[in-house]
């Protein structure tokens, strides 16, 4: 049987390091409410000059260099964004591009915070049919482009970066199930209502989030896609080594796993130092607990997301 399998990871986080002591030099707000309600302690932000295609060829070079594969290997390329460099074309065309890569189908998903579940997910059906053998799959977001850094409820939320596997078809084990849902229903709770139209910007261009109603909708759907994607695989939470989520919020992490029974100390949790990555922060958090050798082949993840849409997913795999 043909798996897609993770054949090397990377990652990039932007040089510049802000705390939320910084933070509070310039907003109404405090290290204890910051760290007390989300776990977070600092993010980092792209410089100015840096856009999302440029975090995520970081990210995709040290993935290739951790997989041993050659550029002219890759047969597909998906980016997961929700802050491309360009209205158009696609950021994964620009990431082609400037990676020295040509001719593969190279394109953009975007399911926000989800979107590394979303693009894992395309990538693996792309293997499981033939359709390609080495795929560079990116989560990659700038989100402090679009954040209103007067807005205390949201700029201490959020941080910028990228991550990267490189999934190739393989006879050893690999991804086992994965399972996806969207409701556009919950419009309201999270999104950037702005577009382009007729040379100018319409509504406006910075986040917008209801913060408690983010929250429940998160901790009901990530337990119940956790259970579903287990379900249908025939798995049980103890068979699971790591849970690699969504690195939102601490506790909504800490819902998730005391849903599962499954202890904290099988919880990547790099929410502290990333905060809110969106599309990068799985997999930005799966190459550090590869990176730091706690996560071992052979082990059994449980990667799972949400964000904007609603778009939620868990993808489980052996690594
Ligand atoms: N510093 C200090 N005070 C603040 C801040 C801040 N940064 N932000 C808000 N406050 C104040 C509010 O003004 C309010 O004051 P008031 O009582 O005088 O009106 C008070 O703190 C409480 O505000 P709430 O919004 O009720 O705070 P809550 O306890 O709900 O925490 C939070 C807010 C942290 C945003 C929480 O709702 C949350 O984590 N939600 C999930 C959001 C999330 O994860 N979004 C990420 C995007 S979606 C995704 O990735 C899944």
């Amino acid at each position: 049987m043909t798996f897609a399998r993770i054949l090397g990871t990377g990652s990039y986080l932007p040089q510049k390091r802000v705390t939320n002591d910084d933070l509070a030099k310039h907003i109404d707000t405090s290290d204890e409410w910051i760290f007390s309600r989300t776990g977070i302690k600092a993010r980092h932000i792209a410089a100015d000059d840096e856009k999302c295609s440029d975090l995520a060829v970081q990210a995709a070079k040290r993935a290739l260099t951790d997989a041993q594969v050659d550029t002219e290997e890759i047969d597909l390329i998906i980016v997961a964004t929700a802050t491309p460099d360009m209205q158009f074309p696609a950021t994964a065309t620009i990431v082609q591009h400037k990676l020295g890569i040509s001719g593969c189908p190279a394109f953009d998903v975007q399911a926000v915070c989800a979107g590394f579940m979303f693009a894992l997910t395309t990538a693996h059906a792309y293997i499981k049919s033939g359709l390609a053998k080495k795929a560079l799959v990116i989560g990659a977001d700038v989100f402090s482009r679009i954040i209103d850094w007067q807005d205390r409820g949201t700029c201490v939320l959020f941080g910028d970066g990228a991550g990267a596997v490189v999934l190739g078809a393989s006879d050893e084990a690999g991804i086992i199930h994965s399972k996806l849902h969207a409701d556009g229903a919950f419009l309201n709770l999270l999104n950037v209502p702005a577009q382009m139209a007729n040379g100018e910007i319409m509504g406006t261009p910075f986040l917008k989030m209801d913060g408690q109603g983010v929250f429940k909708f998160a901790v009901k759907q990530l337990a119940a896609v956790a259970d579903e994607v287990l379900n249908e695989a025939g798995y049980q939470a103890e068979q699971i080594d790591w849970i690699v989520p969504h690195q939102a919020n601490r506790r909504i992490i800490e819902a998730t796993a005391k849903h599962l029974g499954v202890s904290m100390e099988k919880v990547i949790v790099t929410v502290d130092e990333h905060a809110n990555t969106s599309a990068a922060s799985i997999p930005l958090a799966l190459d550090a607990g590869i990176k730091e050798k706690r996560i071992q082949r052979g082990q059994n993840l449980l990667l799972e997301g949400i964000g904007g849409g609603f778009a939620w997913g868990a993808v489980l795999l052996t690594y």
